[in-house]
């Protein structure tokens, strides 16, 4: 009988042993385990059955089935420590981490084009004496459009597609000028500032068109500035901020706030001058838009307009920074494509 079982548990352990070498998962290690010497397994099995056996020969069975249940049990363990440790082996093989590669680059900012230009031309004006000021966006009817000169039923106004914010008194400012009145307004001559800020006029986007564009303004007014005065700042500003070989010229024009109004070109920045497609033939590129300050401006402010006179321009901030990169469409500024603005990274 003893003997039988000493046959028995050789087999199984045997087979056992077997089938533990050709597992390759710690999950068929288990199921082997559970097969074997769990409630229902084989070795189990064998440990019950001893108590049938004749009391004589329960205690050499029972050390029979002990020796093999602790080698089986030593022979799982081994091969389960086994395949865990081949198992966190290939996991740290795949996710291992290479720290000699390089890191990735945090994306940084970087300044809007309108902001370097901007800035730029602004810097030109502060060299020259001029402080930076600035207003509101919204403005009220006076200070657009009555005070500037521009009465109702004046041309000018039906001109600048106005965006009304609430009745007819309030309104989107269509040009800087405004900011010129408010200064004024506020503080006795001499008067010598730069304004830059957004303005919006009802226009159809297309690719030299914008409801809302940017512009710088400028205005100097003390006793005895004159027409020399205008032609010296914006021909130096000229020079200063595209080049000092620059050709610059005057042509009269027309704007209610300024008398006499005239309007500077520059060379054209291409084809100096030759006639090409961006300045249309001419060789020349309007660049901005300028005059005498206007009496009637001057007293709308309360300024006595025959002890003191000034300048003023105006010009359009788009426009100067699609002539110094090159970009065709204005809508360009507005789309924050980041492929564009990735361009004036670090300028
Ligand atoms: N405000 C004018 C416009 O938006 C530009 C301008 C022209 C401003 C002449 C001025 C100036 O100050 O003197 O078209």
């Amino acid at each position: 009988m003893t003997e039988s079982l000493r046959e028995r548990l050789e087999t199984l352990r045997r087979e056992v042993e077997r089938e533990l070498d050709a597992a390759s998962e710690p999950a068929g290690v288990e199921e082997i385990r559970v097969r074997t010497l769990g409630k229902k397994g084989a070795l189990t099995g064998e440990a019950k059955a001893i108590g049938a056996l004749p009391a004589a020969d329960r205690p050499a069975a029972g050390e029979l089935v002990n020796q093999v249940k602790d080698a089986l049990e030593a022979a799982i363990a081994a091969r389960e420590a086994e395949l865990a440790e081949g198992a966190l082996g290939r996991r740290l093989a795949v996710e291992a981490l290479d720290v000699t590669l390089p890191g990735r680059r945090r994306g940084q900012g970087t300044r809007h084009p309108l902001s370097i230009v901007t800035e730029d031309l602004l810097d030109v004006f502060r060299r020259m004496g001029f402080r930076v000021a600035t207003g509101p966006e919204v403005e009220t009817l006076w200070h657009n459009f009555e005070a500037l000169n521009i009465p109702a039923g004046h041309p000018a106004r039906e001109e600048m597609d106005t965006i009304y914010v609430e009745g007819v008194d309030l309104l989107l400012r269509t040009h800087t000028s405004p900011v010129q009145i408010r200064v004024m307004e506020g503080h006795d001559p001499p008067i010598r500032i730069v304004c830059p800020g957004r303005v919006f006029r009802s226009d159809t986007p297309d690719a030299s068109h914008s409801p809302y564009f940017h512009q710088i303004e400028g205005l100097w007014v003390d006793e005895g500035i004159s027409l020399a005065h205008l032609k010296w700042a914006l021909v130096e500003f000229v020079h200063q901020f595209f080049g000092s070989d620059v050709d610059v010229r005057f042509r009269p024009s027309y704007f209610p706030f300024t008398e006499p109004s005239g309007e500077l070109d520059m060379e054209c920045l291409i084809c100096h001058g030759e006639g090409c497609r961006a300045c249309k033939g001419s060789g020349w590129l309007e660049l901005l838009g300028c005059g005498m300050v206007h009496p009637a401006v001057l007293e709308a402010v309360g300024y006595d307009s025959e002890r003191f006179t000034g300048f003023a321009w105006g010009m359009g901030v788009e426009r100067v920074a699609m002539l110094r990169y090159g970009v065709l469409d204005i809508r360009m500024f507005f789309e924050n494509d980041l492929n564009f603005l990735r361009q004036f990274e670090g300028r």
